[in-house]
């Protein structure tokens, strides 16, 4: 058999990844349902949705299928003056599934690109009204919102440091993460509210938006917060006369246990990102979606207060199909069960694993995301420490990609209670003291 690995480690960069001590990259043939297959037939459980994108197992039938019927039909066509039904019919979809307000749709390609339309969108929407003096955001710190320089800019992972001259500047404030049993959420959440009400008391008049990743920090470790702060710093944010962004391009299309993570609040942000799981993760795409009251300030008779962005691939009709088929699936009964199924088998592997003594702590879980730290000395090598947990994972049969001490699960939604049982086995023995 031809080494496509070594060929692989000849030729390719890989992202996230120092080339110079990994190993060779792992080359997967085939998927399906929540499993991924190497060229030796050996099966991998994807606990992480392959980077958080994948609902409905790989190569579902049923997106694959429409994609391939769009694609006899129409493979592209560009955006700009032009239009076709996949796009439409997706939009309308949406609608069923979004509250009333959020009813304008600008498309893009993928999670970052959603973010720096909303960023720039944002921005504009001062700026076509003459004020001129809006020029930051305000954000959490540890948050991650993609890895192009806008992105970088609302964010603040540890990823970008390098990059730090070539971004502008923002406001963050501190992020409340909690977990089962915190006795401090309600001071860690009083810290974060005063920060915001200090930024909105000395810089309110120049915040352009706050871009949030709400209720999940996901790249940060998933952490979460409480559904009641997000309810809050929105509403302060809101009442200041800032426009308020939410990132749901992780959290979007039931990962929260909705469709959406706004759903858990009283409270419908003013624009939302969404991507990764648009598609089912079968294709990029993305959508920024807004209300009529910031579409009508880019309403006017020349090109100057228009929104002059685009991407060649802008509404891909290969990936609008693919999204209507996964939303179709989405909204089905059959796909809200298996939801619940991993919401209740999360729930019942981490009382497993609480009720041993394993080096594991701050259990946190929402809907179908469950998390959970390694209790480790600090002078420890994190980094080593994943990648060799990274490479046990693998040898067991689990695609799980810790994220410094954190284990996290992010399943398709077809991965069974018993497949996630299992897993917890397996991580109850593995660190049973
Ligand atoms: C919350 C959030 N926003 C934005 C992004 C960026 O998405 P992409 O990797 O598609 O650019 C990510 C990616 O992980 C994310 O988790």
């Amino acid at each position: 058999m031809i080494n496509l690995a070594k060929i692989d480690k000849q030729i390719i960069w890989h992202p996230i990844t120092q080339d110079k001590i990994a190993d060779l990259p792992l080359i997967i043939k085939a998927g399906v349902g929540p499993y991924l297959i190497d060229q030796d037939d050996k099966k991998y459980l994807d606990l992480i949705s392959s980077w958080w994108v994948n609902l409905h197992g790989h190569a579902n039938p049923y997106i694959a299928n429409a994609i391939y019927e769009q694609a006899l039909k129409l493979e592209q066509v560009i955006f700009a003056g032009f239009s076709h039904e996949p796009a439409i019919n997706l939009c309308m979809g949406l609608q069923k599934i979004l509250p009333e307000s959020l009813k304008r749709f600008f498309f893009s390609d993928n999670g970052s690109s959603t973010i720096e339309v909303a960023i720039k969108m944002a921005f504009q929407y001062w700026f076509n009204q003459k004020i001129y003096n809006k020029r930051s955001y305000i954000s959490f710190a540890g948050g991650y919102h993609g890895d192009t320089l806008g992105a970088m800019s609302v964010g603040q992972s540890h990823l970008h440091s390098v990059f730090g001259q070539l971004l502008f500047k923002n406001h963050h404030i501190p992020f409340p993460q909690t977990w089962n049993g915190d006795q401090d959420v309600e001071l860690k959440e009083e810290i974060s509210l005063n920060a915001l009400q200090e930024i909105i008391k000395k810089h309110g008049e120049e915040i352009i938006a706050l871009m949030v990743e709400p209720l999940v920090q996901g790249a940060n470790g998933m952490q979460i917060c409480r559904p009641s702060f997000l309810e809050q710093i929105c509403r302060l944010t809101r009442d200041a006369g800032i426009l308020v962004i939410f990132d749901e391009v992780m959290t979007g299309f039931g990962r929260t246990g909705k469709n959406f993570a706004f759903e858990h609040i009283n409270f419908v942000p003013d624009i939302i990102c969404l991507s990764k799981g648009l598609t089912g993760g079968f294709l990029p795409l993305a959508l920024t979606v807004t209300t009529e009251k910031i579409f009508e300030a880019f309403w006017g008779n020349n090109m100057q207060v228009a929104f002059t962005h685009s991407h060649s691939y802008t509404a891909n009709p290969l990936g609008c199909a693919a999204a209507i088929a996964s939303l179709e699936l989405l909204v089905k009964s059959r796909t809200i069960e298996n939801i619940n199924t991993i919401k209740e088998a999360n729930s019942t592997g981490i009382q497993k694993l609480l009720s041993a003594e394993a080096r594991l702590e701050k259990f946190r879980q929402i809907g179908t995301i469950a998390a959970f730290d390694i209790v480790l000395p600090d002078n420890l090598d994190l980094f080593k420490i994943t990648l060799s947990l990274r490479k046990k994972f693998i040898e067991a049969g689990y695609l799980i990609r810790p994220l410094g001490k954190t284990i996290y699960l992010l399943p398709p939604y077809c991965t069974s209670a018993q497949q996630l049982e299992q897993f917890y086995e397996y991580i109850y023995n593995y660190f049973h003291i």
